[in-house]
């Protein structure tokens, strides 16, 4: 998720790697947990529902896996390379094990839920297999785990929404957050592992939703993404049933805790985005500007048989929709799939052709890797050669690239709202926010400090940042 899908141009190349910790403090005497997640955003939320989970236990965080008593990787299973990553990973604690072998590695998430018990036999350093809707169960199987078992926890919820669970945010900037709104996926796309790994579709209570977005803000937080596989179809009705909140209503909800409290989400899906969510979006200034829509094709015939359920026109309607209500500049991202079984050279350059309509800012693009026991892998060959694949994702890369250097040369010339989120990565002298579309734009400290809005006149760009000059007199 990362699909999500939420990741900022420079983030998407660490797309399948870990994100390290940082060193509580205070942590003397306690048990320490080492945490690397994989993946998408999802579950690095959910790696910080695990420390919260571990702190109650008495484990402090630590970045460091020699300091750890607890090593744990929340890993991703999207594509054979993620996965991969994760066997590397175990290969290199190896001999960490041997120089401490009290030390407990545990593999949590995706992967483990895919494979279940079956790590356990294939990855001999793995003490723990633990799936994404067993969290709560981590201190009972740890306790497994130290009279010398092994433990495994792959059971899935369909209630589980760790609602009551206030993260420990881990890595944070202090700025930015993820709220994870719902859990799981009903769609079953024909090549998607999810529905297996994440189990079925539930929204989170509303209340416990618009409560962690007030903290959030009270905590000097400016900015949350509400997170969920597809959030357009968030349902959620009270217990005495008085209560309906559709995703709509529950932007409106999270965009009223303050106005100063950006809001933005992830992922829409094509077939649910509805003109009320675009409507809501356009009603409040605080609601960014940006929509990530993956299409996975442009060619009617793949989408059918990838089970997307909308076909090409449906997609570029629901565009017309948002550039008609709110307006050409509103930030659109993309996620393709290439090489797709049976995706022929013409229906290759259907997905070109829909990208030209577009004009993403974006995008997000794979490979297509067959996932053992989804629909496509069951039904389908997976018949299309890897170079022949790579050639057509190189063509898809090579247009995004032309089309988010037009994108961002059409913010040129204009000032820009920049929520700052810290010190620029290539220069101390410069900070880095992001704009209302979602683009990274980089600019002069002066006084500046992250956490502040700063309105930018953007002077310069390349294909995945924006540059400029803060317009002193306005602040
Ligand atoms: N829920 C989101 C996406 C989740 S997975 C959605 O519906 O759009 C993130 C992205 O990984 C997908 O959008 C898809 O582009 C890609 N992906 C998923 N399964 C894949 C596979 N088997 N091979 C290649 N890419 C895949
Ligand atoms: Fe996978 Fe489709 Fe669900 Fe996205 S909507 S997580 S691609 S099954
Ligand atoms: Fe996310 Fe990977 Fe699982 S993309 S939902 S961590 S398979």
């Amino acid at each position: 998720m990362k699909t999500l899908e939420i990741l900022t141009p420079e983030d998407k190349q660490g797309i399948d790697l870990p994100r390290l910790l940082e060193d509580e403090q205070g942590a003397q005497g306690k048990k320490k947990l080492y945490i690397e997640s994989y993946g998408c955003q999802m579950n690095f939320s959910d790696s910080e529902i695990v420390a919260s989970i571990m702190r109650e236990k008495g484990f402090a965080t630590t970045s460091s896996p020699d300091d750890a008593d607890l090593v744990l990787l929340n890993t991703c299973a999207i594509r054979d390379n993620a996965e991969q990553k994760v066997r590397n990973r175990l290969s290199t604690l190896v001999s960490l094990k041997r120089r401490k072998p009290d030390t407990t590695i545990g593999v949590l998430g995706c992967m483990a839920e895919r494979l279940k018990a079956k790590l356990l036999e294939e990855e001999k350093i793995v003490d723990m297999v633990v799936g994404p809707d067993a969290y709560r169960d981590l201190p009972r199987l740890l306790d497994e785990v130290e009279t010398g078992q092994k433990a495994v926890n792959v059971f899935l919820s369909k209630e589980e929404t760790y609602a009551d669970i206030a993260p420990v945010r881990l890595n944070t900037n202090g700025v930015t957050a993820f709220i994870s709104i719902m859990r799981g996926c009903d769609n079953m796309c024909s090549f998607c592992v999810v529905p297996f790994t994440r189990g079925r579709e539930r929204s989170r209570d509303a209340h416990s939703i618009v409560k962690e977005a007030a903290d959030l803000f009270s905590q000097g937080y400016r900015e949350v993404t509400l997170l969920g596989q597809n959030v357009d179809s968030y349902k959620w009705t009270s217990e005495d049933g008085t209560e309906h909140v559709n995703f709509a209503n529950l932007l409106e909800k999270v965009a009223l805790v303050h106005p100063d409290l950006r809001v933005r989400f992830s992922t829409s899906h094509p077939k649910d985005i509805t003109d009320e969510v675009l409507y809501t979006m356009k009603k409040y200034d605080n609601v960014c500007n940006y929509i990530h829509l993956p299409a996975q094709s442009g060619n009617s015939r793949v989408l059918k048989i990838m089970n997307r359920t909308y076909d090409r026109e449906w997609y570029m309607n629901r565009v017309d929709a948002i550039r008609r209500i709110l307006g050409e500049d509103c930030g659109i991202s993309q996620d393709m799939i290439a090489g797709f079984c049976t995706e022929t050279e013409e229906e290759h350059r259907d997905t070109l052709t829909l990208m030209e309509y577009v004009k993403y800012d974006f995008g997000y693009m794979f490979a297509y890797s067959e996932r053992p026991g989804t629909p496509a892998a069951k039904k389908f060959v997976d018949d299309i050669p890897e170079e022949v694949k790579k050639r057509r994702l190189n063509e898809i890369i090579a247009l995004q690239q032309q089309h988010s250097m037009e994108r961002n040369q059409m913010a040129l010339g204009k000032v820009h709202r920049v929520l700052v989120e810290g010190t620029s990565k290539r220069s101390t002298e410069h900070l880095q926010g992001r704009n209302d579309q979602n683009k990274v734009v980089v600019f002069p400290k002066h006084h500046f400090e992250k956490g502040q809005y700063v309105n930018v006149l953007v002077t310069d760009c390349t294909t995945a940042t924006l540059l400029g000059e803060p317009v002193l007199s306005e602040n």
